[in-house]
């Protein structure tokens, strides 16, 4: 847990090294990303400073009265109930028509309590929509062939369009073997090396696309945001969120710019970019003199820090100062309801892809 607030992290700040930001970036990801404490405000639309005249005022007293400039919210809370709701008409129709309901398969191993939250959330998010859910909870002390068991059985069975086995693995595990065994007509999480590679590759289509990336893009494109012909510069290299979404937006025909833990002064890549997306796990890292006026802003970041006032003893920010970034920018995700509830969304669309690419379901 860390303590800090926009004005305790340095302008300068460098980005973590990148041994202990995918630990963190990875603890936020799998964090309790639907829990919605009391501190999360939303900007004010005006600056309110009380004029004494009438008449117009002196051009200083305008610019101590000019409203205040303030970013637009972008709700990915509404933005995934409004996904969600189109799945789950979706799915009914595919039942009612062809008599078939998607179904996602989730494996879980070891018993770290981000990933159950995680993967508890999933499951619930696939009731909800309609889709079956498939878990399997295998001890920490697993072995790779017993994992590497239930991944094959779940590739074999038709009544599972989607296998997801949530990261991190324990450290006795090739990550690479089990991400590479789950076949990618159900790669619904998007991460096996052949739907990366097509991601990559112009001409080229992958069968799913990572699903917090995916967020972030469908994000923009929801709220009418153009990327094409956009300087983007993404915050992180993961290979879960920073890189698939470099990719993506490059597909999007956005200019792009990754930063990570060894650029030198990633704000002055910042300072020119009109779309950043952040994925780094560094509390309020990117702060307001970071961005570019009218830039938009897509937070990934979770990160947990102490706040005494909260009942739990701690609140959730985002990667950016959300206070500063929010007077500079024209668009910006907040933390919590920005980015998170996007990836158990897109993860729900993917496997309703699936299914119907399956079933040949239009
Ligand atoms: N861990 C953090 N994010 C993810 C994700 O999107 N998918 C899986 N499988 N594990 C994760």
């Amino acid at each position: 847990m860390v303590c800090s607030g926009c004005s305790s992290s340095s302008a300068t700040a460098r980005l973590l090294p990148m041994s202990h930001q995918h630990v963190v970036l990875r603890r936020f990801l799998l964090g309790p990303l639907y829990w919605r404490p009391p501190f999360c405000s939303f900007p004010r639309t005006f600056k309110t400073l009380a004029v004494h005249s009438s008449a117009s005022p002196s051009p200083v007293l305008a610019a101590l009265i000019a409203p205040e400039a303030s970013a637009k919210v972008i709700d990915g809370k509404s933005v995934a109930k409004q996904i969600r709701d189109e799945i789950n008409t979706e799915v009914s129709r595919m039942k009612d028509t062809i008599g078939v309901v998607p179904g996602l398969a989730v494996i879980l191993v070891g018993d770290r309590k981000d990933s159950a939250t995680y993967v508890r959330n999933k499951k619930k998010s696939c009731e909800l929509a309609g889709i079956n859910s498939y878990e399997v909870r295998l001890p920490e002390d697993s072995t790779e062939q017993e994992l590497l068991k239930f991944i094959s059985d779940f590739n074999d069975d038709p009544s599972v369009h989607g296998i997801l086995v949530q990261l991190p693995l324990p450290s006795h595990m090739n990550e690479q073997n089990i991400l590479n065994a789950v076949c990618i007509e159900k790669d619904v999480d998007g991460f096996h090396p052949l739907n990366i590679g097509r991601l990559a590759m112009r001409g080229r289509e992958p069968t799913f696309v990572p699903c917090t990336p995916k967020g972030c893009i469908e994000l923009l494109h929801r709220y009418g945001i153009s990327i094409k012909g956009k300087r983007a510069v993404v915050i992180g290299r993961s290979n879960i969120v920073g890189m698939p979404a470099a990719l993506l937006l490059q597909r999007e025909d956005a200019t792009v710019s990754i930063v990570h833990s060894r650029t030198k002064n990633p704000e002055e890549f910042t300072r020119q970019a009109d779309i950043i997306i952040s994925a780094v796990g560094q509390p309020n890292m990117v702060r307001g003199s970071w961005i570019k006026p009218g830039a938009v802003i897509i937070d990934v970041g979770i990160n947990p820090v102490e706040d005494p006032k909260s009942p739990r003893g701690y609140r959730l920010v985002g990667d950016v100062c959300y206070e500063e970034a929010s007077k500079v920018a024209s668009a910006i995700t907040p933390v919590p309801g920005g980015v998170g509830p996007m990836t158990i969304a897109m993860l729900l669309s993917n496997t309703l892809i699936s299914a119907k690419r399956m079933h040949n379901f239009q």
